[in-house]
């Protein structure tokens, strides 16, 4: 009681200039947070007021957002954009095709297919670059052409877009899982992506950490902008590197910006056989092929152009799905079979290690001739067995057909010369695969996990069906 009454006094006595100094405070609070927030609208660009880190702001990044640029020249572009061809739909994407010149003969801004639509991007001009040095013993000058396509690019001023993506005229891109996996990572913020080459010399020579321009790489919309301004500045310093990819490697790096590793980007600096690469894809969607012209063509008894063609079937039907591979086991015949989608399917006629199965057999020659480095690959390999019949039976994809139940693949066997034993894979005519269509949500682009396959009973001893589905929980892929 006596504290309550004092109180009121003071109260009272104070009150009046209490409340005065309440009026001014908050007044003056309120003026502040005016000018504060007419400021920061006025500056919209402000981080603090736009900025969500939701991925909902770019998870939803599709091919539109993307402007390619594609470096060529007139000597190469007659052939290599039969490549271009199979990835490039004219209706959803921007970009342009670089040449140093229009070639003559023929104009090629007006490819086109029979129904008179532009098959292949627009044709560029690049700009004079004799002004810069280039200095690289027995290097190619027209490196500085080409890594200016990426300024050049940027200032096609396009609206609206996410990502510039940069690739040779050999490089081949799967654009809708180039989308998806540039759909992980905020448009936003600065970001440079790519991959290094398969031979650990080439990353030692050129950098681990730069992107190898065959394989494509990605800059984020506002790096693009600020790399594009300085990046004349920048490449006058290093007339002394080899190639265009060095030049936009160095300059980020000037810009204090490093590489972001993605797997589906694939140099493929690698000659002959390239099917141990093929059939051993990392669980990431296959982004690009590179170097098409220097393996063998990737299916047999097929041109390269005709073989990358029949592989878009299969992609154009599951893209997501594309290369990748699930591995089971047939207990009645104990085989382990590796299906890697859209491509190939191996019957090893023995019961392997999951670990065993997975190192990319070395079915390949080296990309250069050298020391031992130069045979020395950035991922774990395993024998090719140079006698076809100690290696598995392989069926190559031959058709795919969907409806709204599924996907089915059918995969050939591809014939050898060998003896045939009981219980051996090799009597199996084809594989049929059935599938639902991969759809990866943002969750599983982040934290990938393979899949699980079933041999499914068999009706006869020519056919093996297998059916590709989530692994459960807790499921193990093990022998049995
Ligand atoms: C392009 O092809 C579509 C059909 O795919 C057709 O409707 C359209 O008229 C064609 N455009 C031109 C310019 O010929
Ligand atoms: C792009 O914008 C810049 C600056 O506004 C301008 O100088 C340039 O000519 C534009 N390029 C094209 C192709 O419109
Ligand atoms: C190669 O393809 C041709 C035509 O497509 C076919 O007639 C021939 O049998 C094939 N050869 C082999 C070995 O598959
Ligand atoms: C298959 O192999 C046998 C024995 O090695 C050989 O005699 C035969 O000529 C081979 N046939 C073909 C078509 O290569």
């Amino acid at each position: 009681m006596l504290k309550m009454q004092r109180f009121k006094l003071v109260s009272k006595t104070q009150s009046s200039f209490h409340l005065l100094n309440v009026v001014l405070i908050s007044s003056a609070v309120c003026v502040t947070y005016l000018i504060a927030s007419v400021l920061l609208v006025h500056s919209s660009k402000s981080p603090l007021d736009v900025y969500s880190s939701s991925p909902d702001a770019y998870a939803s990044t599709g091919v539109e957002h993307i402007v390619f640029g594609i470096a060529s020249n007139q000597k190469s572009w007659p052939n290599r954009k039969e490549y271009v061809k199979q990835w490039w739909e004219p209706r959803q994407m921007r970009g342009c095709v670089f040449l140093e010149a229009m070639p003559h003969g023929h104009d090629t801004t007006t490819s086109r297919d029979d129904d008179g639509n532009a098959t292949l991007p627009p044709t560029c001009i690049s700009e004079d670059t004799s002004r810069f040095r280039y200095t690289f013993r027995n290097g190619q000058p027209s490196a500085i052409r080409v890594a200016r396509v990426v300024l050049e690019t940027v200032n096609l001023n396009h609206t609206n877009v996410r990502w510039f993506v940069f690739g040779d005229d050999d490089t081949v891109f799967f654009p809708h899982n180039l989308a998806k996996t540039l759909s992980k990572y905020d448009h936003r913020l600065w970001y440079y992506i790519g991959a290094g080459s398969e031979i650990y010399q080439q990353n030692k020579d050129f950098g681990f950490k730069m992107a190898f321009g065959g394989a494509g790489f990605a800059i984020s919309y506002p790096l693009a902008k600020v790399l594009a301004k300085v990046f004349d500045s920048c490449i006058e310093r290093y007339p002394h590197l080899y190639g265009s990819d060095s030049r936009i490697y160095t300059c980020l790096a000037e810009l204090g910006v490093g590489l972001t590793a993605e797997p589906g980007f694939h140099q493929f600096d690698v000659r002959g056989n390239a099917f141990g690469l093929l059939g051993s894809h990392p669980l990431t969607p296959l982004v690009s092929l590179h170097h098409l012209d220097h393996v063998d063509p990737i299916f047999p008894n097929r041109t390269a152009p005709k073989a990358l063609e029949h592989l878009f079937h299969a992609a154009n039907v599951d893209s997501q799905r594309i290369l990748q591979q699930t591995v089971c086991y047939d207990r009645w015949f104990s085989w382990t079979i590796s299906v890697s989608w859209g491509y190939a399917v191996q019957v090893y006629s023995k019961h392997m290690f999951l670990p065993d199965v997975l190192p990319v057999p070395e079915s390949f020659r080296q990309w250069k001739n050298g020391d031992f480095l130069a045979r020395v690959y950035t991922f774990n390999t395993r024998e090719f067995h140079t006698d076809p019949c100690q290696r598995p039976t392989v069926f190559f994809f031959d058709s795919v057909s969907s409806n709204r139940y599924g996907t089915k693949s059918v995969y050939k066997i591809s014939y050898e010369n060998c003896t045939i034993g009981t219980g051996s894979p090799r009597k199996l005519e084809e594989i049929r695969v059935s599938s639902k269509k991969l759809d990866l949500n943002y969750n599983q682009m982040q934290a990938p996990r393979r899949q699980c396959c079933d041999v499914l009973p068999s009706k006869t001893g020519e056919v093996l069906d297998i059916e590709i589905r989530e692994c459960k929980e807790d499921e193990l892929i093990h022998m049995h």
